[in-house]
């Protein structure tokens, strides 16, 4: 991404600091991690009947858009369960090598988290199947005539998975996975109450109007909310005696350029070129991304889905649409 945007929903990874918060602001347990109640729910159930039978739980593929707490679910589960935690990523497994290496190293009873589970190779997702199925892991030995294949036994573990997007996951390697949730966006009131456990963690001082105002304008994700928080609690601290109030967080939101909504310079550049260009003709997710400059995987991940959600756009067989709603909001 070319500018680095304030509620980009991905990680920013530049700063370190980001990454230390991160791990202070995640939380461990359920009672820590706030929404998302039907997929608590859910889980609290498989965990109880694991324990109970005393098994690893069945495997969990988790999607949504980023920055709603797929991650930090994982280690929700890892910690309830009490089990331990090795997490990789798509990309990171790049042979089917690695993949049994990382295998073969479990304990029984581990959970293996894969983040952007839709970015394993082929070749890697293969051996991935009969491991999460039947826990063997076949490989092959020796090349040529002389090669023969061998099966090993595994510990028994349970793969978490992460993904953006399901529609990129091949379909036999979704079928494994005996729960599937979809993360929600989170509602304002979750979102406050994320942003006043941050605050009280951070040691910074909020009312519970200025939550609600950075609350409105977080874009119901979880990990925008606490970087809205912080750039607020800096911007506190310097202009004032660090105390978080209305004066202080409007004047910081502004400062940003993020609007009533949570809309940046960049959606709402984006939004206006499609109107001022397009009308209201439907319009394919690469015209859009040349529009912008953006890659079309972006405007997919970060833009569009609360874009979707807050209904600015929609989703037609011939391309994506600008909403009326969203031309008032642009007053065009
Ligand atoms: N339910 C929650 N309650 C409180 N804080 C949360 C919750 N979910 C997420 N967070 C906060 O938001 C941050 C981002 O969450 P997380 O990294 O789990 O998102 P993600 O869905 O894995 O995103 P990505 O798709 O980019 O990997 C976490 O570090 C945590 O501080
Ligand atoms: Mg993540």
């Amino acid at each position: 991404m070319a500018i680095e945007r304030i509620i980009d929903a991905g990680m920013q990874e530049d700063d370190a600091d980001e990454q230390i918060v991160e791990i202070t602001l995640r939380p461990q347990s359920f009672d820590e991690y706030i929404g998302q109640e039907r997929l608590k729910k859910n889980l609290k159930l498989a965990i109880a009947a694991a324990k109970k039978r005393e098994e690893p739980m069945d495997h969990v593929l988790l999607y949504g858009p980023p920055g709603l707490g797929k991650t930090t679910m994982a280690s929700v589960i890892a910690h309830e369960m009490g089990t331990g935690l090795r997490v990789t990523s798509g990309p990171a497994i790049e042979r089917a090598g690695d993949l049994a290496s990382i295998l073969t190293n479990l304990k029984d009873g581990d959970i293996l988290f894969i983040d952007e589970i839709h970015r394993l190779s082929r070749a890697v997702e293969e051996v991935l199947y009969s491991a999460m199925e039947d826990f063997k892991l076949d490989i092959v030995i020796g090349k040529g005539p002389a090669a023969r294949s061998i099966r090993l036994d595994l510990p028994r573990f349970t793969v978490i998975g992460a993904t953006t997007r399901t529609g990129s996951l091949a379909a036999p390697l979704r079928d494994r996975f005996g729960h599937v949730y979809r993360l929600e966006f989170y509602t304002p009131g979750e979102i406050a109450q994320i942003i006043i456990r941050a605050a009280g963690i951070l040691e910074s001082k909020i009312d519970k109007a200025s939550a609600e105002l950075l609350s409105s304008r977080a874009r119901l994700t979880p990990r925008i909310a606490n970087r809205l928080l912080k750039r607020v609690r800096d911007y506190a601290d310097v202009n004032g005696d660090g105390i978080i109030d209305t004066v202080m967080t409007t004047s910081a939101l502004s400062m940003m350029e993020v609007d009533e909504l949570g809309l940046d310079p960049a959606d709402r550049n984006m939004l206006t070129s499609i109107v001022e260009t397009y009308g209201d003709n439907p319009v394919g997710l690469t015209t859009i991304a040349a529009l912008t400059g953006d890659e079309a995987t972006t405007i997919e991940d970060y833009y569009e889905p609360y874009l979707m959600q807050i209904g600015f756009i929609e989703r037609t067989p011939r391309g994506r649409r600008v909403t009326l709603k969203a031309k008032n909001h642009l007053n065009k």
